[in-house]
């Protein structure tokens, strides 16, 4: 049996329920919104409760869930819909390539200007900080709620209150974030999100919360199923945004597992998770060939990442993988600039990551293969 430390890519198992409901999707759903026979009926319903699902954890209106295929799906549509000629953007250095990329190529055409922040010793990024960088222009600041690499979650609420006393636009990522950390959307216009991290649902699901005052131009156009006639997309959210056929049995799937997150409930998953965590960085601390990175017992999830002495990130993950069958990440976790700012480029990091179902015995065995590896 692999003991499986990879939750921060995605997370692993799901609950049972998550596979029950996608094979009943199987059997008794097809395409929503398009027919009005019963399977096609049935195929509405489902994804109407996952909007309603992740609607009601989050607490906001249904219009403004938009379904998206995953976490990039939904940044890309949050950045290339808002952004226009001459804006200026806030970053930071922790975010993931899906920020980072796109708005790199929009700054690379000319399109936008770009500022990225970078991140203290810890591993926060500060509202201090990124105020410094506003502009007249700035249309949007772009944050992740969490970093995927140090594990540190950022002070969103600081943040929304700067963006909103600036009047300029606050996109969180919060790939990382939504599961364990309760998130406010006080001050948010955009929120994006995968549904198969902490989530727990399957992989090809996520969504894009936007705020009601918020207009989005659509970044992906065609059939919603209704008002074929009009030439253009449809205004009406959130099918403005939402054009092709959804994933019918990914949504089964994650509805499914919001109601064992919500069941099980948030704070216990996270207590849980972090308690694991909490063991795992002392007995780190035993190790001295190994080195942590952003360690800090508050204001973080459970990832955890670090080095070996001697080793390259990769040469530990494969040995873990080989030989001990633990599951861990190896690299630069797609954030290259966290790896540039701590100078890890070259070996990358060992990502650790615990999820709903990991034991306190699973962090023992972690720790063993990592004294026996630094002992070689
Ligand atoms: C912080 C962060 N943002 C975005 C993503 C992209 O998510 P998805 O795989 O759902 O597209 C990830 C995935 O690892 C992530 O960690």
């Amino acid at each position: 049996m692999v003991i499986y430390l990879d939750n921060a890519a995605t997370s692993y198992p799901k609950p049972t329920a998550v596979a029950s409901a996608i094979q009943n999707a199987l059997e008794v759903a097809t395409s929503p919104g398009r027919s009005l026979h019963k399977l096609a009926r049935n195929a509405t319903l489902i994804v109407q409760e996952a909007r309603q699902k992740i609607a009601a954890l989050l607490g906001c209106t249904e219009e403004s869930i938009v379904l998206t295929y995953g976490c990039t799906d939904a940044l890309n549509m949050a950045i290339k819909g808002i952004l226009r000629e001459g804006d200026h953007v806030v970053t930071t250095a922790l975010e993931h390539n899906s920020v980072l990329r796109p708005l790199r190529r929009l700054s690379k055409q000319g399109i936008i200007k770009l500022s990225i922040v970078d991140f203290d010793e810890q591993g926060y990024v500060s509202a201090s900080k990124i105020a410094n960088h506003l502009t007249p222009q700035t249309k949007l600041i772009a944050v992740t709620a969490a970093s995927n690499v140090l594990g540190t979650v950022q002070p969103v609420a600081e943040i929304a209150e700067l963006a909103q006393k600036s009047k300029v636009l606050l996109l969180v990522d919060a790939a990382q974030a939504l599961g364990t950390v309760k998130l406010s959307l006080e001050g948010i216009d955009l929120l994006a999100c995968g549904g198969h991290k902490g989530l727990l649902g399957p992989t090809g699901t996520g969504f894009l919360y936007v705020a009601t005052k918020t207009k989005l131009n659509c970044w992906r156009e065609g059939g919603t199923g209704s008002d074929s006639l009009s030439a253009l997309q449809p205004e009406e959210m959130p099918y403005h945004l939402e054009a092709g056929t959804p994933n019918v049995l990914g949504l089964a799937g994650l509805a499914a597992a919001i109601d064992y997150l919500l069941e099980r409930t948030v704070s216990d998953i996270a207590k849980h998770e972090l308690r694991l965590t909490e063991l795992l960085l002392e007995g780190l601390a035993k190790l001295p060939k190994v080195k942590v990175y952003g360690n800090r017992f508050d204001r973080r999830i459970a990832t955890v990442s670090l080095s070996v002495h001697g080793y390259s990130s990769e040469e530990v993950a494969a040995i873990l993988d080989e030989s001990f069958q633990i599951a861990v990440r190896g690299g630069l976790h797609c954030a290259p600039l966290v790896h540039q700012q701590l100078g890890t480029t070259e070996q990358g990091l060992v990502r650790v990551s615990f999820g709903p179902f990991n034991k306190v015995d699973d962090v023992e065995a972690l720790l063993a293969a990592l004294l026996e590896i630094s002992q070689c």
